[in-house]
């Protein structure tokens, strides 16, 4: 059994119409700056993932160099990365996620970023916890500059 943590930071882009977070479309009228779609969230839960597989990050599989991946949908950035790691004899036995961020308030999409999380991952919706926090208006999540997300999981070797 491994541990695996992960952590994310995306700038708020008052440019952008949609969130996107756990590939749960949210229209509040603003959106984070990236190379991909931005998903914060699914970006920390993808390094959790890489991290207790011993496989590296996100940034190592997924160059913001590379033009293939301009505007990806993070979805598929998880799925190539787990399909990696199931190769590799490791399926996930739980994910953790915390989310902060001072807005938009996130507890009436939990449970759909939960589903879409978990179907992102293949996994049963029971094995997926999604939490978010304010950081009560201070720092950059707190200025409404940027939106962080944690993520820790585990990792079971196949039988
Ligand atoms: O986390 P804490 O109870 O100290 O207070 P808070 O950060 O103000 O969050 C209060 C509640 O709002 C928690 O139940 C969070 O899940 C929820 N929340 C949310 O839905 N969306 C956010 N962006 C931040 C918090
Ligand atoms: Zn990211």
């Amino acid at each position: 059994m491994r541990i695996g943590h992960g952590y994310d930071v995306h700038k708020i882009d008052p440019g952008k119409e949609k969130l996107i977070l756990g590939g749960v479309e949210i229209g509040c009228g603003f959106g984070l700056a990236a190379h991909s779609d931005g998903d914060v969230l699914l970006h920390a839960v993808t390094d959790a993932l890489l991290g207790a597989a011993g496989m590296g990050d996100i940034g190592s599989l997924f160059p913001d160099t590379d033009m293939a991946y301009q505007g990806i949908s993070s979805i598929l950035l998880l799925a190539e990365a787990l399909g990696r790691i199931r190769s590799s004899g490791w399926e996930i036995e739980y994910v953790d996620a915390t989310l902060i961020a001072q807005r938009p308030k996130i507890s009436p999409y939990i449970q759909k970023i939960r589903s879409s999380m978990a179907r992102g991952m293949g996994i049963d919706k029971d094995r997926c916890n999604v939490k978010a926090t304010t950081e009560e208006g201070l720092g950059f999540t707190g200025r409404g500059e940027g939106i962080a997300a944690h993520a820790v999981c585990l990792l079971i070797e196949k039988k």
